[in-house]
């Protein structure tokens, strides 16, 4: 199964879905990885592996809907079957969901549908909840608001700031996302 990992900064996700691929555990190949990042370290990374990787910027005062479509002709020309979102940070425009319609999956560090939007862990932090998460969900046209295919569990410690409660979900996320890709494939 091709996958298009759209990416926006670190890039933890498409590591361990790399490294799923290596080992066995996703039947899936990586056919892109594509950012609005031009310095997003995930290209770094997909670069020493050899995957292509195009940058679609968006830059303040672009027009939305030309960028959108600039984003899903230079999705489409790598002939994804699947559409990952690890860790993009713009939501995309409904043209692009609609030409990719029931193929993009996303992860999200929060269970939702608790705390959706931006920042997830810091929200959870706020609230005072005693568990959080990530939650695998297809992309619909709303804010993280598609169908949740899987989601996995992580105590919130009295001690937690959103920034170590994230790393603990990240560990979560990291297993459940190939995971998942995997079982679509
Ligand atoms: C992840 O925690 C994911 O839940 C959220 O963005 C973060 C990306 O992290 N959507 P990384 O770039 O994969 O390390």
């Amino acid at each position: 199964m091709r996958l298009v990992v759209l990416v926006s900064g670190r890039g933890s996700n498409l590591r361990s879905i790399a490294q799923a691929i290596d080992e066995g555990r996703c039947a899936a190949t990586l056919a892109a990885v594509v950012s609005d990042k031009a310095d997003a370290p995930a290209l770094e990374f997909a670069r020493e592996r050899g995957i292509p990787t195009d940058v679609v910027p968006f830059r303040k005062g672009d027009d939305r809907a030309a960028w959108n479509e600039r984003l899903a002709d230079t999705m489409a020309s790598h002939s994804p079957e699947l559409v990952v979102l690890a860790g993009f940070m713009r939501i995309l425009g409904p043209n692009v969901i609609d030409r990719f319609a029931g193929r993009i999956v996303n992860v999200h560090p929060a269970l939702l549908p608790s705390f959706p939007g931006h920042d997830g862990p810091a929200q959870a932090v706020r609230a005072g909840v005693r568990l959080s998460g990530c939650t695998v969900h297809l992309v619909d046209h709303g804010v993280d608001t598609g169908p949740i295919l899987a989601q996995g569990a992580v105590p919130v410690l009295p001690t937690d700031d959103a920034a170590s409660l994230h790393a603990r979900i990240q560990t979560v996320e990291h297993v459940l996302f190939p995971r998942v890709i995997d079982w679509i494939a």
